[in-house]
């Protein structure tokens, strides 16, 4: 922003008015901002040495969207769609000159510009349905003139960027541009001058096939589940090709100040800022890292194939290590097999895979890893085994490398007293499949190095993923909480209520799967061992689920034996009589719980679990368990995460529930203090 507030600059360049907007970091169309353009393009309308317009933004991106920080307050004059409204209106060619990421209300000011030039690298898309939105300022109404209605529908309901290349091929852009963007903005500018101007808005409306549409719209009904703002911007995408402009442009805007004060909408604007706060951490501010170029997998299953994949697939070279040749034969198959059908399915090419495995190797060997800057450990879960490796990668490895375990539940500060560097060891904790989840718990033991921790969390950027740094403490933040949330969910069949109307509860609450189908994905036996594991260290008046110990007892392991807490058949899930009269003959007096009260002991198990694992400092802040819970364990983001979600609902009634779940299973999991504090102060909660 330059002096006294000014975000919008002129310069006049012949016969041309190159208007530029200059507000840091994103150039968010804050108040400031529109006023200062509605001014601007006024004040060259009613310039006559000026014949055409380029529009262009300074810094590292052109308009990145409206400000979301202004959305918690009523909106200042101009609107957005007003600003956008004029720009179209004026009486010269404006040409909209678009680099870095254009969303939002920034690609709505493009579709209302005359011709559209990208550079490049820039890319394109209308994200607000990712913060319960939909565009507000015209969007739905001059994309879909620009790329027909089911274009405009995809990119729309999905928030999704396009490239520059697709954009052109949509007919969004007129011009891509690989040397200079301004200049070549200058360029078809003046060529421009003299010609009919070419307005959005008056483009004939764009037709629709019905059949199509009503099949887009059970798909995106079946697929964001419980969403209202994809269905509401999919109703105004297909009012462009029945209803008059400016009667669709009120219905829009009426729409988006609707979804703007919803709970969905704050929701989803609490996890845009949790993500944009999770990498704060205060002692590990200023350090600076390279970027890994490879990285190091040892053990070639479920997860260190996946793992190994998100790092070719983030251009990456890898060496994956696995002492068993079986194994390691059957990891590579894994990974040639899960490119084999991305080439299917048409995400990726030949040329991509083949290029991806060229960067793949994999060998017996330990002693490749001497120089490997990161070695991430990943075979079964068993300390003992990983304490051995750990030993015997310290051995091998040089000095500097940094060494990782990929362990679950493990105590990462065990763990590096086996090795001599214990400063440059830490936990990375991958959720399954590794290449496909976001959620990356990077887990800090108590002598984990600054440095190292930064380079960790560099790491997960450069994988994509959504790294969240966690303390040490038993499954980490995301199972320690679904252990908890697992356990009154057992509590609860236990004492009569059927799992599958739990699962149907948590489902239609928006949670993908519900906790018994979970258990069944993950496999039974996987809880039952760390019960077992535990045993030593419970209180005897302690209450264990034991009904799922009796399922495995049978030999009922999950999915991957087709019998678990249900029965799989051609891998649908049914409801097995088996395991009701097994519910029915433990339960005897039965209490089946409604739908409500389901939903209200496993929020409060999971809140009361959450609130101690702030109280012991695991996580710096509430958000961060928000999207730990978001990203790994199906938690509908539309909910804003379980702590976001407990504190709409209102803590005190959480905190009643609590108290009386302890009571009714005689847990010793207490009423965590941190809750009740919580509760007084709203601290650690926002
Ligand atoms: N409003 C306010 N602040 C924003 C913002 C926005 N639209 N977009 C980004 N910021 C802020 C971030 O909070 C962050 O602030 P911080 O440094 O204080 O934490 C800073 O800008 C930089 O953002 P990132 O850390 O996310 O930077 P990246 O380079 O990783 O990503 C980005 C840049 C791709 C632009 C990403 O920030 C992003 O996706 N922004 C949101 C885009 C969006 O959703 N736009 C639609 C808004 S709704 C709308 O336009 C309604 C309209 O239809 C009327």
């Amino acid at each position: 922003m330059g002096e006294a507030g000014q975000c919008v600059v002129i310069e006049q360049d012949g016969p041309l008015a190159l208007v530029v907007i200059d507000h840091p970091p994103v150039n968010a169309t804050s108040v400031a901002v529109r006023a200062q353009l509605l001014q601007a393009f006024a004040q060259i309308d009613a310039d006559a040495s000026v014949q055409a317009i380029v529009l262009a933004a300074a810094g590292r991106t052109f308009v990145a969207g409206a400000d979301i920080r202004e959305f918690d307050f009523p909106t200042q004059d101009p609107h957005l769609r007003d600003v956008v409204q004029a720009i179209e209106h004026v009486g010269k060619p404006v040409v909209a000159a678009l680099h870095g990421t254009t969303l939002g209300g920034g690609c709505e000011i493009a579709l209302a510009c005359h011709a559209r030039v990208i550079d490049a690298q820039g890319k394109i898309g209308l994200p607000e349905v990712k913060l319960g939105l939909l565009p507000g300022a015209g969007g739905t109404q001059r994309l879909p003139r620009l790329v027909g209605v089911m274009a405009a529908l995809d990119m729309i309901t999905s928030g999704r960027m396009v490239s520059a290349k697709e954009a052109l091929a949509l007919g969004l852009v007129d011009q891509v541009v690989a040397t200079d963007l301004r200049d070549a903005a200058k360029e078809k500018a003046l060529s421009l001058i003299g010609q009919p101007i070419r307005r959005t808005s008056d483009l004939p409306a764009p037709s629709c096939v019905p059949s199509d549409c009503d099949a887009f719209v059970k798909s995106v009904q079946q697929k964001l589940r419980g969403q209202i703002a994809p269905l509401k911007a999919t109703e105004m995408v297909m009012l462009s090709s029945t209803t008059p402009f400016a009667e669709a442009i009120r219905l829009e805007s009426e729409a988006f100040e609707g979804l703007k004060h919803s709970a969905q909408s704050k929701a989803m604007r609490h996890v845009f800022f949790a993500e944009r706060a999770v990498g704060h951490h205060p002692d590990l501010k200023g350090i600076t890292t390279d970027p890994f170029t490879s990285i190091s997998v040892v053990g070639a299953g479920m997860m260190g194939s996946g793992i190994s994949v998100a790092a070719l697939d983030a251009g990456l070279s890898v060496t994956m290590v696995e002492a068993n040749a079986d194994a390691l034969e059957k990891g590579m198959a894994r990974i040639r097999g899960l490119y084999e059908r991305a080439i299917k399915s048409g995400r990726i090419s030949q040329a991509v895979m083949d290029e991806r495995l060229a960067r793949l190797t994999a060998t017996h060997d330990l002693g490749a890893l001497a120089h490997q800057p990161l070695v991430i450990e990943a075979i079964y879960e068993n300390q003992q085994a990983k304490k051995d490796l750990l030993q015997r990668l310290d051995e091998v490895m040089d000095a500097a490398g940094i060494l990782a375990s990929n362990t679950s539940y493990i105590d990462i500060n065990l763990l590096a007293a086996s090795t001599q560097r214990p400063d440059r060891f830490l936990g990375l904790h991958f959720f399954s499949p590794a290449h496909v989840m976001r959620l990356l718990e990077v887990v800090r033991g108590d002598a984990t190095s600054p440095q190292t921790l930064a380079r960790a969390l560099a790491l997960g950027k450069q994988l994509n993923k959504l790294a969240v740094m966690v303390g040490v403490c038993e499954g980490f933040v995301g199972n320690r909480i679904l252990t908890r949330f697992w356990d009154a969910c057992t509590f609860m069949v236990e004492d009569g209520t059927p799992p599958q109307e739990i699962d149907a509860a948590f489902e239609r609450f928006g949670m993908a799967m519900g906790p018994f189908a979970v258990q069944d994905l993950a496999g039974l036996d996987i809880s039952y061992a760390m019960r077992q594991r535990l045993a030593a260290q419970r209180q005897p008046h302690e209450r264990v689920p034991v009904l799922v110990d009796r399922l495995v007892e049978q030999g009922r392991l999950g999915q991957k034996n087709g019998q678990g807490w249900y029965r799989y058949e051609a891998g649908k899930r049914q409801v097995d009589p088996v395991v009701s009269d097994l519910v029915t003959a433990h339960a005897g007096d039965a209490v089946r719980l409604s739908a409500e009260a389901i939903i209200a002991r496993g929020r409060a198990a999971m809140v009361n679990e959450a609130a101690k694992i702030l109280q012991e400092g695991i996580v710096p802040r509430a958000s961060d368990i928000d999207l730990v819970k978001i990203n790994g364990y199906g938690f509908p983001v539309w909910r804003g995460g379980v702590m976001f979600e407990a504190m709409q609902f209102g803590l005190e009634a959480v905190l009643a529930e609590a108290h009386k779940i302890a009571q009714d299973y005689g847990v010793t999991w207490e009423v965590s203090d941190a809750l009740i504090e919580a509760v007084r102060t709203q601290k650690g909660f926002a």
